[in-house]
């Protein structure tokens, strides 16, 4: 593995992850920027890993140290990356040996961002994020507290347990659910609408019945049918980065999304409805804030349109992709709703794992088909969990 480590103050804390990863059993061969250099010290990682460490294209031993670099590595971690190298690494530039080798190699690569909160929020950085994240790049996004200069914002890089964490669960979905021949189904021509996040149902103007759904998964699969050349409408109801070109709607209740989906649907050729739409909201929404002292509130609840029944009855030629949250009975539960929905496939998560279904970076799921294939994806990364979705949807679309 190689960790990549730029110029910025959180450099210091790559030696710790430095570390972590060694402690996992992994073999890092540190490549350091010249302004990484600044910020720690290049003796520190060559006593903790018995290697030369390199910076530049030049110096080394080795003739063409910035391709075998890459091409021997099982992951590329750069922590920090700073926004000089992601515009870097997004232009395809090979100005040092950590720029090379990103430029040189097909080995999977998660960047860890620190910087100021104006950078990271400048419009270059994100768009150059969002268009490396569509190449595929892992991007462990910086989080908010103390910057450099004693400055509060968005921009601190991520802890190193956190990175390690993350580093590992890349490797470990080297899995691929995708064969790579199918990687080509491409979706030119076809419109994809998908939901995303959990909805919100308003009990007053500052209180409302809502859920653990963060968008990630809805949102993964928008990227996926985006990559592959489709028209993507992403209707959501969660504040997570939304992926590069696509068409995004932003609603807050199931009545809001309900609108804005069957407003839709006759120009969608396929739906993916991965929103956790609420199954229920008070019948009446307080006009003021419901004062504590007037003692809790006996909340009278209604049914909420189900959205997807709805597609269900309506659909002509669309292909509808359903998804169930299931705690127990999994694949039973999943194939009444399949049924009842009168859908084409569910997805069918079991949200009881730490691991998998709501808030998480990673997901299992079984598909069941209509026609009654089940097919179980194991555990990994959400973005790889939509690829192999909207494969099999593509593949699904071309028969
Ligand atoms: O957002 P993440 O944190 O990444 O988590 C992902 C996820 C667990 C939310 C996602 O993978 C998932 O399972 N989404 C469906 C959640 C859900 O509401 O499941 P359900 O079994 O209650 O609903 C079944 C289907 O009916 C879903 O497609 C849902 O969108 C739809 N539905 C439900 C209720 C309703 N009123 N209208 C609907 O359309």
């Amino acid at each position: 593995m190689i960790l990549g480590i730029s110029g910025g103050i959180a450099a210091y804390k790559s030696v710790e992850i430095l570390r972590r990863l060694q402690r996992t059993g992994a073999d890092v061969v540190p490549v350091v920027t010249e302004a990484g250099r600044k910020f720690v010290a290049p003796m520190a990682l060559e006593s903790l890993t018995g290697r030369r460490v390199s910076s530049s294209l030049w110096n080394d031993t080795d003739p063409i140290p910035h391709t075998s670099l890459g091409q021997r590595a099982d992951l590329i971690l750069v922590a920090p990356a700073t926004a000089d190298l992601i515009a870097r690494y997004r232009a395809g530039l090979a100005s040092d040996l950590l720029a090379a080798t990103l430029l040189a190699s097909r080995a999977p690569v998660l960047l860890c961002p620190a910087m100021h909160t104006e950078m990271w929020e400048h419009p270059a950085t994100q768009e150059n994020i969002d268009v490396l994240q569509g190449r595929g790049v892992h991007v462990l996004e910086p989080a908010e507290g103390s910057l450099a200069g004693g400055d509060m914002g968005i921009g601190r890089m991520r802890e190193p347990a956190e990175i390690v964490e993350k580093a590992q669960q890349i490797l470990l979905s080297d899995s691929p659910l995708t064969d790579l021949a199918d990687a080509a189904r491409r979706m030119e021509g076809v419109r994809v609408l998908v939901t995303a996040g959990g909805t919100r149902e308003s009990i007053d103007p500052v209180r409302f019945i809502g859920n653990r759904s963060s968008g990630k998964m809805g949102h993964a699969i928008a990227a996926e049918a985006a990559r592959r050349g489709a028209a993507v409408v992403l209707v959501t109801a969660s504040d997570a980065r939304t992926p590069a070109g696509i068409e995004v709607i932003r609603v807050q209740t199931a009545a809001e999304m309900e609108k804005e989906v069957l407003s839709r649907f006759a120009d969608s050729d396929v739906v993916f409805m991965a929103a956790a739409v609420a199954d229920f909201r008070p019948r009446v929404e307080a006009g003021s804030k419901i004062k504590k002292s007037d003692g809790p509130p006996l909340l009278e609840l209604e049914p909420t349109p189900d959205i997807l029944a709805r597609l269900g009855e309506e659909k002509a030629s669309q292909f509808v992709v359903g998804f169930a949250a299931e705690t127990d009975d999994l694949v039973e539960n999943a194939k009444a709703k399949l049924e009842r929905k009168k859908i084409d496939l569910i997805v069918a998560n079991d949200v009881s794992a730490a691991d998998s279904g709501f808030e998480v970076d990673t997901n299992r799921a079984v598909l069941l088909w209509r026609a009654g294939e089940v097919e179980d994806l194991p555990l990994a990364l959400k973005s790889e969990i939509a690829a192999a979705i909207v494969e099999r949807v593509a593949g699904a679309l071309e028969d």
